[in-house]
């Protein structure tokens, strides 16, 4: 069998650029990284599914027979983003099989792997887009017409209209278990247990003012939607540090883009997160009331259209508990990151690990995890997979 070492350090390759890894969803690396699976799971004797919407199931045990222990993340990542957030949980996931298989365990449920598609939204937008159409929490029509940056919908890169929800979902599913690499700084063990994540979104901004000059149009002249925007991004900031919230404005598009332009549109989004909705929603509405007030003032002009909406998610205590106590009284802590398991977690009991993250740092290349951490992970979810099947 297979050291975790060996598994990491052959998808370590894939996709990694000089700053980071570009692993969209659908895209080259990423579908290396499929083939990887594919690949994996067939030298198991794993048959692999996948349900019409670009999510794959490895199977141990009869595909979509009832009752179902699904484990597994994702292989996308953010731009320029770290190698543990999501693939992780997936190379766990074989590794933990390794792991019962030598035990010699028969599980009583069938176990699958599961790899989601395009969980960061960083290649169609919207976050969690394949267990969105797992569960029928989105559209398959109004998924099939999210675009990329270059125009390409992610009904043409997945070649066909998602099929949405799978049928008979919480018959066919018993739990979810996602192992992920905890993304701030509050695991001080190795393993961790998860209670809860935060309520968060994504707004998109559209400032437009007037495209000019800027060595001939007189400042008092201008219409200038940079100057809104720059006030929105402050504005954002002041807020969710009034309110113990987190607000970011990380992405910007600006029309023409030239140095020697006034600009005619800056295109931005707010992700925004808090502890609970009404924090959520006061703090969106501040961002959203004081950016209209300085249009105002600018003479430009805002709409904001929400894209993505994630409610506050409570895992289940009484497995989130009892995996705790199953793994030796580990913590159990919230987080503010945005996981497949969230969008299961309306529909089926479902928990999580996060393996220990020394710095804290994640989204960035310098996301990091011991590999020590990393079998204790294993470890846990083996255990974990042995409790629910
Ligand atoms: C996904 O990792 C998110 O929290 O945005
Ligand atoms: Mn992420
Ligand atoms: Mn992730």
């Amino acid at each position: 069998m297979p050291t975790f070492r060996e598994l990491w350090d052959g998808i370590a390759p894939i996709g990694r650029g000089a700053n980071g890894y570009l692993r969209y969803a659908l895209t080259e690396p990423e579908l290396v990284l499929r083939d990887w699976f594919r690949n994996q799971a067939a030298r198991r004797d794993m048959p692999v599914t996948d349900d019409g919407n670009g999510n794959l199931f490895a199977w141990w045990g009869d595909p979509w027979a009832h009752d179902a222990v699904l484990t597994g993340s994702h292989f996308d990542s953010v731009p320029h983003g770290g190698a543990y957030d999501g693939p992780l949980g997936i190379v766990s996931g074989f590794l933990a099989v390794d792991r019962l298989r030598e035990q010699g365990y028969a599980p009583t449920k069938p176990i699958a792997i599961v790899a989601f598609v395009d969980e960061e939204g960083g290649r169609f937008g919207l976050p969690c887009l394949g267990s969105r159409l797992l569960t029928g929490a989105i559209e398959p029509e109004r998924a099939a017409a999210l675009r990329d940056v270059d125009g390409v919908t992610f009904g043409e890169a997945l070649g066909d209209l998602p099929a949405g929800l799978l049928p008979g979902l919480d018959r066919r599913i018993s739990a979810l278990v996602e192992l992920h690499i905890e993304q701030g700084r509050a695991l001080a063990v190795p393993v961790g247990v998860a209670s809860a994540i935060w309520p968060h979104g994504r707004w998109r901004f559209d400032f437009t003012g007037h495209g000019d000059h800027a060595g001939t149009t007189k400042m008092s002249d201008r219409r200038d939607p940079m100057l809104t925007y720059a006030y929105t991004v402050l504005a954002a900031n002041k807020e969710a540090r009034l309110a113990g919230a987190h607000a970011t404005m990380a992405r910007v598009e600006v029309e023409p883009n030239a140095t020697n332009a006034i600009p005619s549109v800056v295109r931005s989004w707010l992700d925004a997160r808090a502890e609970d909705n009404a924090t959520l929603s006061a703090v969106v509405d501040a961002v959203v009331k004081r950016a209209t007030e300085r249009a105002g003032r600018d003479g430009t002009e805002l709409t904001v259209t929400p894209e993505s909406q994630s409610p506050e998610v409570d895992f289940d205590t009484s497995l989130a508990d009892r995996l705790a106590d199953l793994l030796g009284g580990v913590p159990i802590l919230p987080t503010s990151a945005g996981h497949d398991a969230g969008v299961l977690s309306a529909h089926v009991p479902t928990a999580m690990l996060f393996v220990r993250n020394p710095t804290g740092i994640s989204h960035s290349p310098a996301e990091h995890a011991d590999e020590q951490d990393c079998l204790s992970g294993i470890d846990a979810l083996a255990k974990v997979l042995r409790d629910l099947t």
